[in-house]
């Protein structure tokens, strides 16, 4: 059963031919509209989401399937009234032909996986990962730059908690002669696994501490959000805000992406710059899934 839990999955053949499905969809929406025919899938959303949700609701509807959900499972399923996630799945899977689950805790994708008769698609489990995020991240990159090997990609904003981040670096990790630079305020670094990780696989990795320690020819921009719903306190403001001053200090190859919501760091007047991707990134979740969701339900063309 091909369940998505971790991008530490896929391999560059794998992320390959989601890539290329991905492509066929775009190019000829029609071949695959009912693809899904007769197919169910649920929704399970147990933190707020507005890009993951949509999208995936999206991409299997315009793959000719249907959808069972809850937006808020945590108050509207039966979790409310102490039902354990595994109860929960074991249930739904008898109702369904896949399983697309968003939780609060960084382990529910693979308890969930355990207990399911049907696929388990991780759309973003705590502060672990997003892998479907990040297989669009890099979607989005090879379209842009026409290349995944040779690439020069920095993370910033929350790099402790962003479960996108945790997801990209290890799908980055995949490629030849990649460089990844991280700016984040010092509470906020990445954790050591992660940078393990690449090093283990020749990726180097280098913390910066202001936006001059970030080549002004890197390929991509990849700054986060606060994760403020993942611990208590406050942290006061972003420190390494993109405007348009920022942003003009890199090479005019340069993307800019987000995985968004966005706050306060990426500021408005980037919006128009053609570098500033980011909700054309959020439109490639649609693509990207309708191939994920094949790729699962065995459904590869
Ligand atoms: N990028 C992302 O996961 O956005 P949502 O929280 O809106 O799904």
């Amino acid at each position: 059963m091909r369940h998505v839990i971790s991008s530490g999955q896929y391999t560059r053949q794998s992320l390959e031919e989601i890539f290329e499905l991905a492509d066929k969809i775009v190019n000829k929406p029609e071949k695959y509209s009912k693809s899904l025919d007769g197919k169910v899938v649920s929704i399970m959303f147990y933190e707020p989401s507005t890009r993951t949700r949509l999208s995936f609701e999206s991409a299997v509807q315009r793959l000719g399937g249907t959808i069972i959900s809850t937006e808020n499972a945590k108050v509207y399923s039966s979790a409310a009234k102490g039902e354990t996630l595994e109860d929960t799945i074991k249930v739904i899977s008898g109702y369904c032909d896949a399983i697309v689950i968003r939780h609060n805790e960084d382990d529910s994708s693979e308890r969930a996986s355990k207990v399911s008769s049907v696929p388990i698609i991780n759309a973003g489990a705590g502060k672990k990962e997003h892998p479907t995020q990040s297989l669009l991240d890099l979607y989005t990159i090879k379209q842009q730059k026409g290349r995944l090997d040779n690439i020069k990609l920095a993370v910033l904003g929350d790099l402790l908690y962003g479960r996108t981040i945790h997801s990209l670096v290890k799908l980055i990790s995949l490629y030849d002669n990649i460089s990844v630079y991280g700016l984040s305020k010092k509470e906020f670094a990445l954790p050591q696994k992660y940078i393990d990780y690449m090093n283990e696989r020749n990726v180097s990795y280098t913390i910066c501490s202001s936006f001059d320690e970030i080549p002004s020819d890197v390929d991509v921009l990849y700054h986060t959000r606060t994760q403020y719903e993942r611990f208590d306190g406050n942290t006061g403001r972003e420190e390494f805000i993109i405007n348009k001053e920022v942003l003009n200090k890199f090479s005019k190859e340069t993307i800019l992406l987000h995985p968004l919501p966005r706050n306060e760091e990426i500021s408005t007047d980037v919006d128009e710059d053609p570098r500033a991707l980011f909700f054309k990134q959020a439109h490639n979740g649609v693509p990207v899934r309708m191939a994920i969701l094949l790729q699962c339900l065995d459904k590869s063309f």
